[in-house]
């Protein structure tokens, strides 16, 4: 399985935002919408293979962590709004553990930390980052967790969290790419691979 996780610094953690300011008042949620249209979006179908987790570390917190399945989504469209609608639908509710909001679609109060303690531990773990060792060298098993940022670099203490767990440090190429158009390229990448 393919995972992306994403972390959204100025991601609303209340459903108190309106879909016509997800670029604002919802702390640049429009970042990770378009984050999931590249981790699931084919153009007639949706990638099964693929879970995109999602930190949500805005105000007003604490920290809300969304979790996608591919395997599992039902009303997922392409649209940035009704996508934005299914996570506002899964901050109203008030999770201790993991609770299913709508199908395919999980929230939680895990951190940063917990979501990596919680790896299953057969997965190799990427940090994707712009002066990482180039991917195109570099061998990837199917079971593959990477790591992104969102239109921010990540905090030099969430940077240090991640590289306790031995991550590989990868690029993508010579320049800094918006963090959906990063999905895009790996899931490219890999897809060739796979043929
Ligand atoms: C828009 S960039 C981060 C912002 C940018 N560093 C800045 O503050 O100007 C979003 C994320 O995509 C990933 N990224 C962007 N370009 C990349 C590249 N060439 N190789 C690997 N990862 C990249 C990194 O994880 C980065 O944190």
């Amino acid at each position: 399985m393919r995972r992306f996780i994403v972390i959204g610094h100025k991601a609303a953690t209340a459903a108190d935002f309106k879909l016509d300011d997800l670029a604002g008042g919802a702390g640049r949620l429009d970042v990770l919408l378009r984050c999931i249209n590249s981790a699931f979006f084919l153009s007639h179908d949706i990638r099964r293979d693929v879970e995109v987790v999602l930190i949500l570390q805005g105000p007003p917190g604490p920290v809300r962590t969304i979790r996608l399945v591919g395997s599992e989504l039902r009303y997922l469209n392409p649209d940035e709004r009704s996508t934005g609608a299914l996570i506002r639908n899964a901050l109203m509710r008030d999770a201790k553990g993991e609770e299913r909001s709508t199908p395919g679609i999980y929230v939680s109060a895990r951190s940063f930390q917990d979501v990596l303690a919680l790896l299953d531990k057969g997965t190799e773990l990427v940090y994707l980052r712009e002066d990482g060792q180039d991917i195109r060298g570099v061998e990837l098993p199917k079971d593959v967790t990477f790591v992104l940022s969102d239109h921010m670099d990540l905090s030099p203490d969430e940077e240090d969290l991640l590289l306790q767990y031995g991550p590989r440090v990868l690029t993508l190429g010579p320049m800094s790419y918006h963090a959906d158009h990063c999905i895009t390229i790996v899931n490219n990448e890999l897809d060739r691979r796979s043929l």
